[in-house]
């Protein structure tokens, strides 16, 4: 929608006022005037849907219906005249809303299709390693749910779910020896690594998407620190959004509470322990960690 609900509603009624005063003005609803009263119908309906468009056609019937057809002549409307008019009224507002309702449907399951699409990807790269399988759903149910906690809108929730989906994108262009290596990687193996942020980022390039941008900063920014010691960016503080901040809470403590070749996997409450560390390290956000603390105590299944 262009406009906001409130916006749309005046603008509705403005344009309805004017054209039936022009329809008064100029003499009546014989007149070719009488057709500007499709301009806030049409309108109502593309920005407030159906029901907004029958109410706008309502009004406009309603009043017209009341309009002499010639007020100079005195002649007034027949009742075919009014019933026409109120009818075309609201097939024009039915049609309109509708086929705009479809159109949305349709944009937002071309959206989410993208975004499944690349999460199957994702999925089929970590189904090739048992340590990190499901990773990418786990971080993304916790962010969802840490999110919630912090009292994110939906409209948030939702970016915050698909860039969780979406992080780890760029680990497609990592070897798959270097990323299930059981010993310790060499610098260049760990700078191979490194790239998957960007390599992410550049993935989703071609990513339409209302949210891309936003979804985009999170997939690149999720190993950055508020210290700056993260990369690829070396961000800090207040240049790191709280989703982001979210989406690295949510990353470590599924990395670190999940088996690893060279390790086994950390209880949850020694996990958060270690994060609370981080956080007086200033690398994490306190806020953050702290939720997410609060989670773990009340025992919400966060693993698995
Ligand atoms: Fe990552
Ligand atoms: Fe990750």
């Amino acid at each position: 929608m262009a406009f906001s609900r409130r916006a749309a509603v005046l603008i509705t009624i403005t344009l309805l006022l004017f054209g039936l005063a022009v329809i008064w003005w100029t003499g009546g609803t014989g007149g070719s005037f009488a057709h500007f009263l499709y301009l806030p119908i049409l309108f109502a309906a593309i920005e407030l849907g159906v029901p907004g468009g029958v109410g706008a056609a309502l009004v406009a019937g309603g009043v017209v219906a009341c309009l002499p057809a010639d007020a100079a002549a005195g002649a007034q409307q027949t009742l075919l005249s009014r019933g026409v008019h109120v009818t075309s009224f609201m097939a024009a507002a039915v049609s309109t809303g509708a086929v705009v309702h479809h159109l949305r449907v349709q944009r937002v399951r071309i959206q989410n299709g993208f975004v499944e699409s690349v999460a199957a990807l994702v999925n089929a790269l970590e189904a090739s390693d048992d340590c990190t399988a499901g990773h990418t759903v786990r971080v993304s149910d916790l962010s969802v749910a840490i999110g919630k906690t912090m009292g994110l809108s939906a409209g948030q929730l939702e970016v915050l779910r698909d860039g969780a989906v979406l992080h780890d994108v760029g680990k497609v262009g990592v070897p798959h020896h270097i990323l299930n290596k059981p010993g310790r990687l060499t610098a260049e193996e760990f700078s191979i690594v490194r790239a998957h942020p960007t390599e992410g980022d550049r993935i989703l390039g071609p990513f339409s998407h209302p949210h891309a941008a936003e979804i985009r900063d999170l997939v690149r920014h999720h190993h950055e620190r508020l210290d700056g010691s993260g990369y690829p960016d070396g961000l800090k503080g207040e240049q790191i959004g709280l989703m982001a901040r979210i989406l690295m809470v949510a990353d470590v403590y599924d990395a670190v509470t999940s088996p690893r070749p060279y390790r086994t996997a950390m209880h949850p409450q020694d996990a958060v322990a270690m994060l609370e560390d981080e956080v007086r390290a200033g690398r994490l956000d306190g806020d953050v960690v702290g939720v997410l603390r609060r989670l773990v105590l009340d025992g919400v299944r966060l693993v698995g």
